[in-house]
């Protein structure tokens, strides 16, 4: 993965974002909506893996089949809104390892605090995908990759839901090797960090809490 951008504009992508940013949308359909659609974005975020072929014998003659190549990926849930991600991500790579890192945003300076690191080891071998459905100010997401980068992880991507040009900008300053996979870049961020237009608070929206 080159770009340092990729936004999924893929139609059955938006539609469910739509009912998601949706204000009545209950929360079991949020929470079904990103299950599904975090499969569709995994699908975007897995482009172009390592790749190698094995041997194998289909019903008809032998075959060098392609396989994926490498170490397990890793999947980081950024707590606690991305296990939201992380649940149907897994569905589609139930083999890959899974790690959590916790951090909470500091309502007043907006600065996340980190009160929980566990990742699989060898994390220098694998791809790791952090996941986090909001990249707002950018704040908490690269103090993620920082834990990350200091645990030895080198090939790191991002998956979230919605981003903020603002976000972008700081990902992009603090850490220009780590691809962003993203199903919109909304307008801004207001005063209290919330992204506008938005979803809410999306651990709120999936959790069914306040
Ligand atoms: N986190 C959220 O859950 N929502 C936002 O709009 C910004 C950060």
């Amino acid at each position: 993965m080159t770009d340092h951008l990729t936004v999924v504009t893929h139609p059955l992508v938006q539609h469910k974002l739509t009912i998601m940013r949706d204000k009545n949308t209950p929360t079991a359909v949020f929470r079904q909506l990103l299950r599904e659609i975090s499969q569709l974005l995994a699908y975007e975020v897995t482009r172009g893996l390592a790749m190698t072929t094995k041997q194998i014998e289909t019903p008809m003659q032998p075959m060098d089949a392609p396989t994926l190549a490498g170490k397990k990926l890793a999947l980081i849930s950024i707590l606690r809104a991305g296990n939201g991600l992380l649940d149907g991500v897994l569905e589609l790579i139930p083999s890959a390892r899974v790690g959590f890192v916790g951090l909470y945003r500091d309502e007043e300076t907006l600065e996340p605090v980190e009160y929980y690191f566990k990742v699989p080891e060898a994390m220098e071998d694998r791809l790791v995908i952090a996941v986090d459905p909001m990249l707002a100010t950018g704040n908490s997401s690269v103090a993620a990759i920082d834990k990350l980068k200091e645990a030895g992880a080198t090939n790191i991507r991002f998956l979230c839901l919605l981003a903020t040009p603002e976000g972008i900008e700081r990902m992009r300053q603090a850490h220009p090797d780590v691809p962003i996979v993203t199903a919109s870049v909304d307008e801004c961020l207001d005063e209290n960090g919330y992204i506008v237009p938005g979803l809410g608070d999306a651990g709120d929206r999936m959790f069914g809490t306040k």
